[in-house]
């Protein structure tokens, strides 16, 4: 049973194995980013359900324009697909779009839907869905610290003054709290460049189940798995206790 009184805040998803899935069944692996896209409805739904402030989702990483031309151009299609069926039922249930990764870069079509969809979701108040496209954590990185470095070097900010909260401010996740809980799926234990610096303290969850058949029960699995561990953030167990 999960218990509503510590969810986490803040989960995000590593979703992997719809190829896998995709070659157990004798298909190619776009019938397994198809049904990928049904397992994102479902977690989306869950979620919503459950009350969970911000799920993240990694849905296109900066290595991921490394497969085939044929794969890439189809993830974009069924992106642009999924955020026109989506959009009614993100307002229904008050879900908030947003975005982590250089969209600039994406397809024209697709940047100009993700921005549509964000702008048409912005007033509602309940979950924040936020879909990592174009995302990599060390570029991430990497263009926050130009853009602190350049502010230091313009006399805007002084280097004894850049601390968590500058970096914060400057990454794409600025208006996000930390990851508390991060699940992968597929049975492959990595993190892939995947939000870095919010994963500080993050508990780590990883399923055996392939993306396509991740369900809301093994969804609420990964949550009851989080809610029975003790979260120390450095300290003794004493220490939480008194
Ligand atoms: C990993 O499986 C999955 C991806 C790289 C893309 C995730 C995309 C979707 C689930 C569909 C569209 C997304 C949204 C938000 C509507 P893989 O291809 O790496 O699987 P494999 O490791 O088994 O080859």
């Amino acid at each position: 049973m999960i218990d509503e009184t510590n969810l986490p805040k803040h989960i995000a998803i590593i979703m992997d194995g719809n190829g896998r899935w995709a070659k157990l069944k004798g298909k190619n692996r776009v019938f397994g980013h198809r049904n990928g896209t049904e397992a994102v409805h479902k977690v989306v739904e869950a979620a919503a359900r459950m009350q969970i402030e911000h799920l993240t989702l990694y849905a296109f990483s900066t290595e991921n324009w490394n497969r085939p031309q044929q794969e890439v151009s189809t993830l974009m299609d069924l992106l642009i697909r999924a955020l026109r069926r989506e959009l009614n039922k993100m307002v229904k249930n008050n879900i908030q779009l947003k975005s982590i990764g250089d969209i600039s870069k994406l397809p024209t079509e697709v940047e100009k839907e993700l921005i549509d969809t964000i702008n048409k979701t912005r007033d509602n108040d309940g979950m924040i869905l936020t879909l990592a496209l174009n995302y990599g954590a060390r570029q991430e990185l990497t263009q926050a610290m130009q853009q602190i470095a350049s502010k230091v070097k313009n006399n805007i900010i002084s280097p004894e003054n850049v601390d968590e909260t500058i970096i914060n401010k400057h990454l794409y996740t600025q208006n996000l709290p930390s990851v508390d809980l991060l699940i992968r799926t597929s049975g492959e234990q990595r993190i892939s460049n995947f939000l870095l610096w919010q994963i500080a303290y993050a508990e780590l969850y990883f399923s055996e189940v392939l993306w396509p058949d991740f369900n809301e029960k093994h969804f609420e699995e990964a949550i009851t798995s989080y809610q029975k561990r003790e979260r120390r953030f450095g300290k003794t167990s004493e220490q939480l206790i008194s």
